[in-house]
């Protein structure tokens, strides 16, 4: 199998992160005889000092031709001042734009290992498994109107969603819930928002060509409750673009830390793959990052872009065999680190690392 991925490592814990999950990929190439070719191009704060905007041409146009896109993270605390369009997010939201992804598949799986790593008790968060369906294209991100006008002292935004992008969304969650548990929450706030009720009913009706799959639908400030009350009742979770930012990294209280989640964006033109967490600029440079959900995003890759499933379940059993004999990155290690290794991102990379190989070459 030949695949061409692009890596925009980004800013802060991106390169760190990254690195590890493309060494993974290298072995898994390695391996099996794949031809994995790995281009690297900026985005983000790097590319705002060096080349003048966040998201450069030769980015994009590397982005477009390769079969898949691994971004570490963007943002840092220095561009904190200028305005959304010229931050290190809009390189970002830019690049989303134009591979064309709109559905974004989050899942947070709750390791056992971890459950002790978690605020929630272990009887809550032990077995949860939650696909969370962003859909990334709309919404508030990118409604027009959008303004901060100084003048009269008003900033606005527009949350806008046509049917069909919310159909097109839909139909992917109902298609994987139906491949998984068979049950599809969707969340909303349709008590208080038109979006949300033109929301609700094109789910409702793209519910009729899945009879197969469970719905309900959830108001999103209850549902922030219920993911952390009883999250393994939920299977896949449809939701719009602000709340499915917002609801992903509340899971990362179920998973034990934000640095578990991966990510990966289909539905466009090429898959984006990114981890959940952001550029974490308190933690940048020192080998404090986990890079699992890093490595987790480059397994859905394989299985996304690559078709590789057998390797992309590979590399999961390969964390979670990690996590079994005990290694641990320093956030994984909250709950205490009595009995384990806490180990850097590196270190943490080359165990995963030898860890599928051991499983690979076994098989
Ligand atoms: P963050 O996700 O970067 O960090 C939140 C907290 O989680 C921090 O305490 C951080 O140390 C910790 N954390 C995150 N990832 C971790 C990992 N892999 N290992 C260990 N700990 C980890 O969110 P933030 O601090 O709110 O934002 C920092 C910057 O990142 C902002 O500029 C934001 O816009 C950007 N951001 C970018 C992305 C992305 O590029 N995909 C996603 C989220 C946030
Ligand atoms: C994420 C991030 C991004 C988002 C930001 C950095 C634009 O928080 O991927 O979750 O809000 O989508
Ligand atoms: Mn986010």
């Amino acid at each position: 199998m030949k695949l061409k991925i692009l890596v925009t490592a980004g800013d802060g814990i991106g390169p760190e992160v990254t690195n590890e999950a493309v060494a993974a990929l290298k072995e898994i190439a390695a391996i099996g005889g794949h031809e994995f070719a790995f281009t690297e191009k900026r985005i983000g704060g790097v590319a705002i000092v060096q080349d003048g905007t966040p998201l450069p041409a030769d980015t994009l146009e590397a982005a477009l031709k390769s079969d898949a896109v691994l971004l570490g993270a963007v943002g840092g605390n220095e561009f904190n001042a200028l305005p959304p369009d010229k931050r290190p997010e809009a390189g970002l939201l830019a690049i989303r734009a134009a591979l064309g992804g709109f559905a974004n598949l989050r899942p947070a799986f709750a390791f056992k290992e971890l459950a002790v790593n978690s605020p929630l008790k272990a009887e809550i968060v032990e077995g949860a498994d939650v696909l969370f369906v962003r859909e990334l294209l709309g919404g508030l991100y990118f409604g027009q109107p959008r303004e901060w006008n100084k003048t009269s002292g008003e900033a606005w935004n527009t949350m806008r969603y046509t049917q069909d992008e919310v159909a097109r969304v839909a139909r992917i969650a109902f298609e994987l819930a139906g491949k998984r548990r068979k049950k599809l929450t969707s969340v909303d706030k349709a008590n208080v928002l038109e979006v949300s009720q033109l929301w609700r009913a094109t789910v409702n009706e793209v519910a009729k060509e899945f009879p197969g799959v469970m719905v309900e639908h959830q108001y999103v400030d209850a549902m922030a409750m219920h993911l952390m009350n009883r999250p393994r009742d939920f299977d896949v979770v449809l939701t719009e673009n602000l709340f499915g930012d917002i609801l992903s990294d509340e899971s990362a209280v179920i998973t034990g830390s934000l640095g578990m989640l991966p990510s990966a964006t289909i539905g466009g033109k090429v898959n984006l793959y990114e981890p959940v967490h952001g550029s974490a600029p308190d933690i940048a440079g020192k080998g404090l990052a986990n890079p699992l959900g890093a490595i987790l995003t480059g397994a859905l890759i394989l299985r996304h872009s690559g078709g590789l499933e057998t390797e992309a379940a590979a590399i999961e059993a390969a964390v979670r065999k990690v996590l079994e004999l005990g290694f641990r990155t320093p956030d994984l290690a909250r709950g205490g680190s009595q009995g384990l290794t806490v180990l850097s991102t590196k270190e943490m990379g080359a165990k995963v690392r030898e860890t599928v190989k051991e499983q690979l070459v076994r098989a």
